[in-house]
Protein backbone atom coordinates (compact mmCIF):
# COMPACT_ATOMS: atom_id res chain seq x y z
CA UNK A 1 0.00 0.00 0.00
CA UNK A 2 2.70 2.45 1.01
CA UNK A 3 4.50 1.75 -2.28
CA UNK A 4 1.52 2.28 -4.47
CA UNK A 5 1.02 5.36 -2.72
CA UNK A 6 4.69 6.46 -3.37
CA UNK A 7 4.20 5.46 -6.97
CA UNK A 8 0.90 7.77 -7.04
CA UNK A 9 1.97 10.60 -5.84
CA UNK A 10 5.43 10.41 -7.93
CA UNK A 11 3.58 9.95 -11.42
CA UNK A 12 1.58 13.31 -9.66
CA UNK A 13 5.11 15.13 -9.57
CA UNK A 14 6.29 13.88 -12.83
CA UNK A 15 3.28 15.82 -14.52
CA UNK A 16 4.33 19.40 -12.78
CA UNK A 17 7.85 18.31 -14.31
CA UNK A 18 8.40 20.23 -17.60
CA UNK A 19 8.34 18.34 -21.10
CA UNK A 20 11.77 17.56 -22.73
CA UNK A 21 10.49 15.86 -25.86
CA UNK A 22 7.03 15.24 -27.40
CA UNK A 23 5.56 14.13 -30.42
CA UNK A 24 2.82 14.73 -31.93
CA UNK A 25 0.99 12.79 -34.63
CA UNK A 26 3.76 11.24 -35.92
CA UNK A 27 2.86 9.55 -39.52
CA UNK A 28 5.65 7.52 -41.43
CA UNK A 29 5.19 4.52 -44.34
CA UNK A 30 7.29 2.73 -46.41
CA UNK A 31 5.44 2.11 -49.53
CA UNK A 32 2.12 0.34 -48.71
CA UNK A 33 3.73 -0.82 -45.30
CA UNK A 34 2.34 2.26 -42.82
CA UNK A 35 4.17 1.95 -39.43
CA UNK A 36 3.46 4.96 -37.63
CA UNK A 37 -0.28 6.17 -38.27
CA UNK A 38 -0.61 9.36 -36.01
CA UNK A 39 1.75 8.43 -32.48
CA UNK A 40 2.01 10.74 -29.97
CA UNK A 41 4.77 10.63 -26.49
CA UNK A 42 5.64 12.76 -24.12
CA UNK A 43 8.67 12.45 -21.89
CA UNK A 44 8.64 15.00 -19.12
CA UNK A 45 12.15 16.07 -17.18
CA UNK A 46 13.72 12.96 -15.36
CA UNK A 47 11.04 10.67 -16.12
CA UNK A 48 11.67 7.00 -17.32
CA UNK A 49 9.22 6.76 -20.11
CA UNK A 50 9.35 3.08 -21.43
CA UNK A 51 7.71 2.37 -24.88
CA UNK A 52 7.00 -1.40 -25.68
CA UNK A 53 5.93 -2.65 -29.14
CA UNK A 54 5.66 -6.09 -30.42
CA UNK A 55 8.77 -6.76 -33.04
CA UNK A 56 8.23 -4.39 -36.66
CA UNK A 57 5.79 -2.34 -34.90
CA UNK A 58 7.93 0.90 -35.81
CA UNK A 59 10.05 1.79 -32.50
CA UNK A 60 12.75 1.58 -34.14
CA UNK A 61 11.67 3.78 -36.64
CA UNK A 62 10.13 6.09 -33.94
CA UNK A 63 13.32 6.62 -32.30
CA UNK A 64 14.96 6.91 -35.74
CA UNK A 65 12.89 10.28 -36.64
CA UNK A 66 13.02 11.69 -32.72
CA UNK A 67 16.86 11.71 -33.49
CA UNK A 68 16.34 12.78 -37.84
CA UNK A 69 18.31 9.35 -38.70
CA UNK A 70 14.75 9.11 -40.60
CA UNK A 71 12.91 11.96 -41.78
CA UNK A 72 9.10 11.37 -40.65
CA UNK A 73 6.13 12.07 -43.65
CA UNK A 74 4.39 14.04 -41.09
CA UNK A 75 4.19 15.01 -37.65
CA UNK A 76 5.64 17.77 -35.07
CA UNK A 77 8.93 16.67 -32.98
CA UNK A 78 10.01 19.16 -29.99
CA UNK A 79 13.09 18.32 -28.02
CA UNK A 80 12.92 20.94 -25.12
CA UNK A 81 10.17 23.19 -27.01
CA UNK A 82 11.87 23.58 -30.22
CA UNK A 83 10.20 22.15 -33.04
CA UNK A 84 13.01 20.20 -34.55
CA UNK A 85 11.64 20.58 -38.39
CA UNK A 86 12.35 24.61 -38.00
CA UNK A 87 15.94 24.99 -36.53
CA UNK A 88 19.35 25.04 -38.09
CA UNK A 89 21.93 22.73 -38.77
CA UNK A 90 24.02 24.52 -35.68
CA UNK A 91 21.29 25.04 -33.03
CA UNK A 92 20.52 21.17 -34.12
CA UNK A 93 23.46 19.92 -33.14
CA UNK A 94 23.75 21.57 -29.85
CA UNK A 95 20.48 19.99 -29.05
CA UNK A 96 21.53 16.86 -30.08
CA UNK A 97 24.76 17.42 -27.87
CA UNK A 98 22.52 16.64 -24.80
CA UNK A 99 20.58 13.91 -26.19
CA UNK A 100 22.41 10.22 -25.37
CA UNK A 101 21.01 7.68 -27.89
CA UNK A 102 22.15 3.74 -26.86
CA UNK A 103 21.80 2.40 -30.30
CA UNK A 104 20.11 -1.55 -30.45
CA UNK A 105 23.29 -3.68 -30.24
CA UNK A 106 25.69 -1.24 -28.56
CA UNK A 107 27.85 -0.45 -31.85
CA UNK A 108 31.20 -0.41 -30.61
CA UNK A 109 33.85 0.39 -32.72
CA UNK A 110 35.82 -3.28 -32.48
CA UNK A 111 39.40 -1.74 -33.99
CA UNK A 112 39.20 0.79 -31.08
CA UNK A 113 40.20 0.10 -27.11
CA UNK A 114 37.77 1.10 -25.20
CA UNK A 115 39.27 3.93 -24.09
CA UNK A 116 39.21 5.85 -28.01
CA UNK A 117 35.58 4.54 -28.13
CA UNK A 118 34.89 6.56 -25.12
CA UNK A 119 37.01 9.40 -26.21
CA UNK A 120 35.18 9.34 -30.35
CA UNK A 121 31.83 10.99 -28.75
CA UNK A 122 34.36 13.70 -27.07
CA UNK A 123 36.08 14.71 -30.23
CA UNK A 124 32.43 14.89 -32.34
CA UNK A 125 31.20 17.00 -29.99
CA UNK A 126 34.35 19.93 -29.19
CA UNK A 127 31.72 22.38 -28.83
CA UNK A 128 29.73 21.64 -25.65
CA UNK A 129 33.30 21.34 -23.58
CA UNK A 130 36.25 23.52 -23.21
CA UNK A 131 39.45 23.34 -25.38
CA UNK A 132 40.99 22.04 -22.66
CA UNK A 133 38.94 18.84 -21.13
CA UNK A 134 40.54 16.85 -19.21
CA UNK A 135 39.56 13.52 -21.48
CA UNK A 136 41.26 11.55 -19.42
CA UNK A 137 39.35 12.35 -16.30
CA UNK A 138 36.10 12.06 -17.77
CA UNK A 139 37.02 8.57 -19.52
CA UNK A 140 37.82 6.85 -16.27
CA UNK A 141 35.04 9.02 -14.15
CA UNK A 142 32.41 6.98 -17.00
CA UNK A 143 33.74 4.11 -16.80
CA UNK A 144 33.76 4.35 -12.82
CA UNK A 145 29.67 4.78 -13.20
CA UNK A 146 29.49 1.54 -15.24
CA UNK A 147 31.96 -0.41 -12.78
CA UNK A 148 34.09 -1.23 -15.31
CA UNK A 149 37.28 1.17 -14.39
CA UNK A 150 39.23 -2.13 -14.98
CA UNK A 151 38.63 -2.08 -18.69
CA UNK A 152 39.80 0.87 -19.76
CA UNK A 153 42.78 -0.38 -22.24
CA UNK A 154 40.62 -3.75 -23.36
CA UNK A 155 39.48 -4.41 -27.40
CA UNK A 156 35.84 -4.70 -27.65
CA UNK A 157 36.33 -8.12 -28.66
CA UNK A 158 37.73 -9.34 -25.10
CA UNK A 159 34.73 -7.82 -23.14
CA UNK A 160 31.59 -9.77 -22.55
CA UNK A 161 27.92 -8.77 -24.41
CA UNK A 162 27.05 -7.56 -20.75
CA UNK A 163 30.58 -5.16 -20.72
CA UNK A 164 29.90 -4.02 -24.36
CA UNK A 165 26.62 -2.76 -23.40
CA UNK A 166 28.38 -0.85 -20.20
CA UNK A 167 30.61 0.60 -22.44
CA UNK A 168 27.93 1.31 -24.80
CA UNK A 169 26.58 3.37 -21.78
CA UNK A 170 29.57 5.08 -20.32
CA UNK A 171 29.94 6.38 -23.97
CA UNK A 172 26.29 8.18 -23.77
CA UNK A 173 27.30 9.18 -20.47
CA UNK A 174 30.44 11.06 -21.00
CA UNK A 175 28.48 13.55 -23.07
CA UNK A 176 26.17 14.60 -20.08
CA UNK A 177 23.25 14.38 -21.73
CA UNK A 178 20.24 15.63 -20.37
CA UNK A 179 18.02 12.36 -22.37
CA UNK A 180 18.79 9.32 -23.23
CA UNK A 181 17.13 7.27 -25.66
CA UNK A 182 17.54 3.45 -25.36
CA UNK A 183 16.84 1.17 -27.94
CA UNK A 184 16.10 -2.05 -27.10
CA UNK A 185 18.69 -1.83 -24.03
CA UNK A 186 18.54 -5.45 -22.74
CA UNK A 187 18.20 -7.81 -26.07
CA UNK A 188 20.31 -10.41 -26.56
CA UNK A 189 21.36 -10.11 -23.05
CA UNK A 190 20.89 -13.17 -20.68
CA UNK A 191 18.33 -12.28 -17.92
CA UNK A 192 20.77 -11.81 -15.14
CA UNK A 193 22.89 -9.37 -17.07
CA UNK A 194 20.12 -7.74 -18.45
CA UNK A 195 18.88 -7.29 -14.81
CA UNK A 196 22.07 -5.78 -13.96
CA UNK A 197 21.90 -3.56 -17.35
CA UNK A 198 18.68 -2.27 -15.76
CA UNK A 199 19.46 -1.62 -12.44
CA UNK A 200 22.49 1.05 -13.84
CA UNK A 201 19.93 2.45 -16.09
CA UNK A 202 18.02 2.91 -12.90
CA UNK A 203 21.02 4.22 -10.78
CA UNK A 204 22.16 6.49 -13.38
CA UNK A 205 19.12 8.28 -14.21
CA UNK A 206 19.33 9.26 -10.70
CA UNK A 207 22.50 10.12 -10.09
CA UNK A 208 22.72 12.09 -13.49
CA UNK A 209 18.90 13.35 -13.13
CA UNK A 210 18.54 12.72 -17.37
CA UNK A 211 15.15 11.80 -18.73
CA UNK A 212 15.00 8.48 -20.37
CA UNK A 213 13.45 6.82 -23.01
CA UNK A 214 13.53 3.48 -22.70
CA UNK A 215 12.39 1.14 -26.13
CA UNK A 216 11.78 -2.46 -25.09
CA UNK A 217 9.72 -5.74 -25.27
CA UNK A 218 10.95 -6.84 -22.10
CA UNK A 219 8.62 -6.69 -19.59
CA UNK A 220 10.78 -7.20 -16.61
CA UNK A 221 12.55 -4.07 -17.95
CA UNK A 222 9.45 -2.07 -17.96
CA UNK A 223 8.29 -3.18 -14.53
CA UNK A 224 11.68 -2.36 -13.16
CA UNK A 225 12.55 1.03 -14.80
CA UNK A 226 9.14 2.84 -16.12
CA UNK A 227 7.28 5.95 -14.59
CA UNK A 228 5.14 5.41 -17.37
CA UNK A 229 4.70 3.18 -20.04
CA UNK A 230 3.34 3.79 -23.76
CA UNK A 231 2.31 0.63 -26.04
CA UNK A 232 2.77 1.31 -29.40
CA UNK A 233 0.35 -1.06 -31.41
CA UNK A 234 -0.91 -0.66 -34.83
CA UNK A 235 1.30 2.72 -35.48
CA UNK A 236 -0.56 4.63 -32.53
CA UNK A 237 0.08 5.10 -28.93
CA UNK A 238 -2.19 2.63 -28.14
CA UNK A 239 -2.58 3.12 -24.36
CA UNK A 240 -0.92 4.91 -21.54
CA UNK A 241 -0.26 4.22 -18.02
CA UNK A 242 1.91 2.89 -15.16
CA UNK A 243 3.02 -0.66 -15.10
CA UNK A 244 0.77 -1.20 -12.89
CA UNK A 245 -2.46 0.64 -14.71
CA UNK A 246 -1.14 -1.43 -18.22
CA UNK A 247 -0.89 -5.22 -16.68
CA UNK A 248 -4.51 -4.64 -14.86
CA UNK A 249 -5.72 -4.25 -18.33
CA UNK A 250 -9.25 -6.24 -19.69
CA UNK A 251 -7.80 -5.27 -23.32
CA UNK A 252 -6.56 -8.44 -24.85
CA UNK A 253 -4.19 -6.37 -27.12
CA UNK A 254 -2.70 -4.80 -23.92
CA UNK A 255 -3.63 -8.39 -21.78
CA UNK A 256 -1.17 -9.57 -24.65
CA UNK A 257 2.41 -8.19 -23.75
CA UNK A 258 2.02 -8.70 -20.06
CA UNK A 259 0.88 -12.57 -20.08
CA UNK A 260 4.23 -14.81 -19.81
N1 LIG B 1 14.63 1.79 -43.93
C1 LIG B 1 13.52 1.06 -44.05
N2 LIG B 1 12.98 0.80 -45.25
C2 LIG B 1 11.86 0.07 -45.39
N3 LIG B 1 11.18 -0.43 -44.36
C3 LIG B 1 11.65 -0.22 -43.13
C4 LIG B 1 12.84 0.54 -42.90
N4 LIG B 1 13.07 0.59 -41.57
C5 LIG B 1 12.08 -0.09 -41.00
N5 LIG B 1 11.23 -0.58 -41.91
C6 LIG B 1 10.00 -1.35 -41.63
O1 LIG B 1 9.28 -0.68 -40.64
C7 LIG B 1 8.67 -1.60 -39.73
C8 LIG B 1 9.07 -1.27 -38.31
O2 LIG B 1 10.45 -1.51 -38.13
P1 LIG B 1 11.19 -1.19 -36.75
O3 LIG B 1 10.88 0.18 -36.32
O4 LIG B 1 12.61 -1.53 -36.96
O5 LIG B 1 10.50 -2.24 -35.76
P2 LIG B 1 10.79 -2.47 -34.21
O6 LIG B 1 9.52 -2.09 -33.50
O7 LIG B 1 11.06 -3.93 -34.08
O8 LIG B 1 11.96 -1.62 -33.83
C9 LIG B 1 9.10 -2.98 -40.20
O9 LIG B 1 8.05 -3.53 -40.96
C10 LIG B 1 10.31 -2.71 -41.04
O10 LIG B 1 10.45 -3.69 -42.04
MG1 LIG C 1 13.90 -2.07 -33.13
Amino acid sequence: MKDEQHIVTHFKNMKQQPVVLQIKDLYKSFGNNHVLNGFNMILHKGENLVIMGKSGSGKSVMIKCLVGLMEADKGIITVMGNDITTLNQESLDILRADIGFLFQGSALYDSMTVRENLEFPLRRHTKKFDKDIDTEKLVVEALGNVGLADAIDLMPSELSGGMKRRVALARTLILKPKIILYDEPTSGLDPITAKEIIILMKDIQTKYNTSSLIITHDVDCARVISDRMILLIDGIDYAVGTYKELSASDDPKIKAFFKH
